[in-house]
């Protein structure tokens, strides 16, 4: 068993508290390799913003669970020699059972999701609480959720979403214990959000559902998973360098603005950063077709995901300055 205070990292204890006062959302950006982690970390210390590292289950496969300890124990020196020791988590993102939470919490998570929202409702505030009584004895947070995003959730597969019913999430957080608790308001996973014909302007997002929770558990820290706004340009560069990407879909960055200011204390974004390290790669073969060194062509799209970050941090959640 690895502690995860041995690593240096801390739990999300202390941020959301602060983020809900402060009027701003903690950053949750994914990533299962060494460049997205290295532009996780220059864009969080450069901005002094604390940052919430977060793996998938297919991610923690890819990337290997022991490797994945030492990279975080890795990102907690880096940033202290960078000079700005930012608060820095692991988590476990769409955590599928009580066995995936434990191990990660034994090899350094500091912080785990654990996603009932498919389940029936007593079976979900079951299944969280046993995640919830283990986490806390390690003084681990849990995330929880209710209700359900459109898009791919790690294995889990949900063609239309079912918006949280803010008349169940008082009885869930009290029956399960859990330390935030993600809604569904109008996001959705992925780069192909919502139908919309090109020049139509998407749904916007359920605001008085998100009004009516806070007023049901005022003061809870809300998570909000889908965030990603799909940014047009990056994906024009895309199918400008070979790609096809049709139809594409995401939230527009002033209603995440408007959602950080709010209960939102952690905002989760990973398409995006998957959609700039595709087109900076597919600029490099476009432009250089005798390239073969990785570093040539990662370098670039780490130096891309850096400058989408930073925009995130300081432009739509405004975690900026707040390490
Ligand atoms: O919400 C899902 C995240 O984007 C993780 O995706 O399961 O493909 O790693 P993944
Ligand atoms: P996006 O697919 O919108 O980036 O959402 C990521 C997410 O919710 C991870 O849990
Ligand atoms: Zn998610």
């Amino acid at each position: 068993m690895v502690h995860y205070k041995e690593l240096g990292l801390v739990n999300t204890g202390e941020l959301f508290p602060k983020a809900m006062r402060g009027g701003y959302a903690i950053p949750a950006f994914n990533f299962n390799n060494l460049e997205q982690l290295q532009a996780i970390l220059a864009a969080s210390v450069e901005t002094e913003s604390p940052v919430i590292l977060q793996v998938s289950k297919g991610a923690r496969q890819y990337a290997n669970q022991t490797l994945l300890q030492y990279l975080a124990q890795g990102a907690v020196d880096v940033a202290a020699q960078m000079g700005c020791a930012v608060p820095i988590v692991l988590h476990l993102d769409h955590g599928d059972s009580f066995e995936l939470a434990k191990s990660c919490i034994e090899t350094g998570f500091s912080s785990v999701m654990i996603d009932g929202s498919h389940l029936p409702y007593e079976e979900n505030i079951a299944l969280t609480k046993k995640v919830v009584d283990f986490s806390h004895a390690y003084d681990v947070s849990v995330e929880g959720e209710l209700g359900v995003l459109a898009g791919v959730e790690d294995e889990i597969a949900s063609l239309h979403s079912h918006y949280t019913k803010p008349e169940e999430v008082e009885d869930f957080v009290t029956h399960t214990g859990v330390d935030s608790l993600a809604i569904s308001i109008g996001t959705s996973h992925g780069a192909f959000k919502f139908k919309v014909r090109p020049g139509e302007t998407p749904p916007p997002l359920r605001f008085d559902i998100l009004e009516e929770v806070e007023k049901r558990i005022p003061g809870f820290p809300i998570v909000l998973h889908g965030a990603s706004s799909v940014p047009q340009d990056i994906v024009d560069e895309i199918n400008k360098y070979g790609g096809w990407l049709e139809n594409t879909a995401g939230i527009p960055e002033e209603q995440l603005r408007r959602a950080a200011q709010s209960a939102v204390c952690k905002i989760n974004i990973d398409s995006d950063g998957r959609l700039a390290v595709t087109a900076a790669i597919r600029k490099v073969f476009h432009e250089n077709p005798e390239e073969f060194d990785p570093r040539k062509y990662l370098g670039p799209a780490r130096e891309a995901l850096k400058k989408l970050y930073t925009h995130k941090i300081v432009n739509v959640l405004g975690s900026n300055g707040k390490a």
